[in-house]
């Protein structure tokens, strides 16, 4: 039927079903990383593990216990920043080379990224590179054989790509920041420990926080937002609105370490099955042309999308400033205002600037900021835009 094709379709399910893609298994709490190598033994013996540098030793501990098991592993370097396909390249063939039953990832959004994609490609080495299997390059290859088993162990409180099908990945020779995204990239179980993040630096701190809440709050109100998202975003948001600034303040707060932990996990979950906006559309765009830092951009672009979409999405925008920040506003237009306030003086506070200028972009640039723009997230943007008036709406805010 006509009817149930395309974006009707896409509002009949958000309104009356949901399909949820979640991570076979979750283990959530504080030294859960000392019952890891129990859910990576489940998935095989032979353990490609990729770690970022800065969690080196973490990385040693799971190594040890694995080892004590009986398992053969061996350990990589993550690129120490977002990766890159060449990255990705590299890293697969060293694991083809070497043959794991599974692949772990240690570390933040970046890290777990990478061992993603390198789980992803590494079966699928002979049909493609890392950029052949990018959606959105007009050229994408499927991945035909069937990713190896991630377990991930997420450190920073950010993205939530220990809950993700995708794994975002930079090519620069033609300037694009795109996804590997298959429901088999799934991780077979995402360990979450917050103890993990306690020696997280502020800045690093207040960059992941701010991406889980703006991934909290745009998948809370995107076209596929449903009543299972919702109760996960409205038992996720109040926690992250609070802890953000406690853990950015004083690191080793375990009750807000942890309050962080689950609002990225709840992050990652909504959005891998609700969507995101605008923000998260044009953040990558940021990343590649600027170098801004995921976090940074999606805590720069927030405001921006809380203000492009308070007619749109005025209930639950309204919602989350009475219910969980303060309960005073005349009407519901004012309780969005008084939220898009709030987000501008927390950005402050974490020493997070907000003005795209302060990145570098001038208004000249801004059409070539939104060409890198990424659609998928567009799409899930509860206010739809006329041709051109994004480009116009964003270069009000330079
Ligand atoms: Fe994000």
């Amino acid at each position: 039927m006509l009817w149930r094709r395309g974006r009707k379709r896409k509002r009949l399910m958000a309104a009356n079903g949901f399909t949820l893609a979640l991570p076979r298994k979750i283990v959530f709490g504080w030294d859960a990383l000392c019952d890891a190598h129990r859910e990576i033994l489940r998935c095989g013996r032979r353990v490609f593990v990729l770690a970022a540098s800065r969690c080196a030793g973490a990385a040693e501990r799971l190594e040890a216990a694995l080892r004590r098991e009986g398992a053969e592993v061996l350990r990589a370097a993550g690129p120490g920043r977002e990766p890159e396909v060449e990255d990705v390249d590299r890293l697969a063939a060293e694991a083809r080379a070497w043959g794991p039953e599974v692949v772990v990832g240690l570390g933040g959004g970046s890290a777990i990224d990478c061992a993603k994609a390198v789980a992803a490609v590494a079966p699928n080495a002979d049909a493609g590179t890392a950029a052949d299997f990018l959606e959105g390059t007009g050229s994408t290859r499927p991945l035909v054989r069937a990713p190896l088993p991630l377990v991930a162990l997420p450190t920073t409180a950010g993205t939530g790509s220990e809950a993700t099908k995708n794994a975002v990945i930079s090519w620069r020779a033609r300037s694009l920041k795109r996804s590997i995204r298959d429901d088999r990239m799934l991780a077979a179980a995402a360990v979450v420990d917050p103890a993990l993040s306690a020696g997280l630096p502020p800045d690093l701190t207040a960059a992941s926080g701010m991406d889980a809440l703006t991934q909290l709050i745009e998948s809370y109100i995107a076209r596929g937002a449903n009543a299972f998202t919702d109760a996960l975003c409205e038992s996720a948001l109040p926690r992250a609105l609070a802890a953000l600034p406690a853990a950015h303040a004083d690191g080793r707060n375990r009750a807000a370490r942890t309050d962080m932990a689950y609002a990225a996990l709840a992050s990652g979950i909504s959005l891998a099955n609700a969507g995101l906006g605008v923000a998260h559309g044009i953040a990558p765009a940021l990343g590649i042309l600027y170098g801004v830092r995921h976090g940074a951009a999606c805590a720069a672009l927030l405001p921006f999308a809380l203000e492009v979409n308070r007619h749109a999405a005025r209930a639950k925008l309204a919602a989350i400033w009475r219910r969980w920040v303060g309960a005073r506003a005349r009407d519901d237009d004012d309780a969005v205002t008084r939220l898009i306030a709030h987000v501008r003086d927390l950005c402050e506070r974490l020493g997070i600037k907000v003005r795209l200028r302060e990145y570098g972009v001038t208004r000249a640039a801004v059409p070539e900021l939104l060409e890198l723009a990424s659609g998928n997230s567009l799409r899930s943007n509860p206010r739809e835009f006329a041709p051109g008036e994004l480009a116009e709406l964003v270069a009000e805010i330079v």
